[in-house]
């Protein structure tokens, strides 16, 4: 007990979770105070934050706390009205183990299980668009995989978009979705005619717009328009060693799909191995409200998606495991989660071919 109750002084300290208060003999400083242990396992301490604390506060330093108290990890959760917290020490990592595919039937897409236990779960109608970062074999694509498995089966939801692999289509053969994903690097054209008819018909649904509102009404007529930009990276050198013209004029498309879109039910989806300022800019990295970024290369990479994120957790991202991200969502600070993982491409193929 004494030693937990040792080690906690120390590490908050050591991490900055502190207040600084007067006494007579000159400032302190004091740490939440520990007000309950239980030694488990898992061992779980209740704090008292002191004035100004905030749950927040204590989440952002566990990876700073957890090495000074023996843990892999703290899992930290509110009690009361905001003045306790419940720190759980936790063992291992949350996210070792797989996360397997589920479906929801309330019409919203599970992007992955964080490492709280909770399910990370959005309504793409709702949000703006996203991006996706992460070195070769970090799990960009199964990620994708799990997302289009869920949203094929939304009668409003149309699955669209350009992918240099070819593997992402290859199960939409004979869908409805099928004549608007364009695959392969054999013809630029065909990607490039594939964004103008995507960007023809926001202009024609912008037009259309009724008086009184401000953003189209999504149904089963006029479905979300989810524009998949699989390696982009690599649509991008294709276009340009192509025709330097066709590069500019596809990145304005698709430029435009991003500025325009959000209000006409269009989402883009963008997957790049590193989202550098050459393949998307700071604007378009604006318009992106769901950031994950899969194991990176270096701390700079988290950067790029999470500027602010603790240099901590950023380096330590390097060595994630696939399937590991960092998410930021719109109302949510910088979380880890696993994606969900469907066992086998065969996987994710049936499951398509079930649905679309
Ligand atoms: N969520 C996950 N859970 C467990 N394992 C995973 C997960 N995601 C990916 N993997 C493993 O990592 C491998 C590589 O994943 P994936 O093909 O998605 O990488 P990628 O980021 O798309 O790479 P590339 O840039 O080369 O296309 C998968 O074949 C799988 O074995
Ligand atoms: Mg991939």
């Amino acid at each position: 007990m004494d030693e937990i109750a040792y080690s906690w002084v120390r590490a908050c300290e050591g991490a900055g979770l502190t207040r600084e208060v007067q006494t007579v003999t000159g400032p302190t400083v004091i740490v939440p105070a520990l007000v309950h242990i239980v030694l488990g396992p898992p061992r779980v301490l209740t704090v008292r934050l002191q004035p100004g604390m905030t749950v927040q506060d204590v989440r952002s330093l566990a990876a700073r706390i957890a090495p000074h108290m023996h843990a892999h990890g703290l899992r930290v959760e509110p009690r009361g009205t905001g003045e306790w917290a419940v720190v759980t020490l936790l063992d291992a990592d949350p996210l070792a183990l797989t996360v397997p595919m589920s479906y929801r039937d309330d019409g919203r897409t599970l992007l992955g299980r964080l490492d709280t236990g909770t399910d990370l779960v959005q309504d793409m109608r709702k949000e703006a668009h996203t991006i996706v970062q992460g070195v070769t074999r970090s799990g960009k694509s199964v990620w994708t995989y799990s997302l289009l498995a869920q949203l094929c089966r939304e009668p409003d939801v149309l699955v669209t978009g350009s992918d240099p692999t070819g593997l992402l289509w290859r199960p939409f053969v004979g869908s409805r979705h099928a004549k608007h994903q364009v695959s392969g690097l054999d013809s630029i054209d065909q990607h490039e005619k594939l964004l103008l008819r995507l960007v023809d018909e926001m202009d024609q649904r912008i037009r259309d717009l009724p008086a009184d509102r401000d953003s189209l009404a999504i149904t089963p007529d006029v479905p979300l328009l989810v524009v998949v930009l699989e390696e982009l990276a690599g649509l991008y050198r294709a276009a340009d060693a192509a025709n330097k013209d066709q590069g500019k004029r596809i990145r304005a498309l698709i430029g435009r799909l991003l500025a325009e879109g959000a209000k006409a039910g269009v989402r883009v989806l963008i997957l790049v191995q590193r989202a550098e300022a050459a393949v998307v800019g700071a604007f378009e990295r604006a318009m992106c409200s769901t950031r994950i970024s899969f194991r990176t290369d270096n701390r700079a990479s988290v950067e790029l998606l999470h500027p602010g994120a603790d240099p901590l957790i950023a380096d330590q991202h390097t060595t994630a495991l696939p399937g590991i991200g960092l998410v930021s969502t719109p109302g949510r600070s910088l979380s880890r989660m696993r994606a969900p993982f469907f066992g086998s491409y065969s996987d994710y193929a049936a499951a398509i071919r079930s649905a679309a």
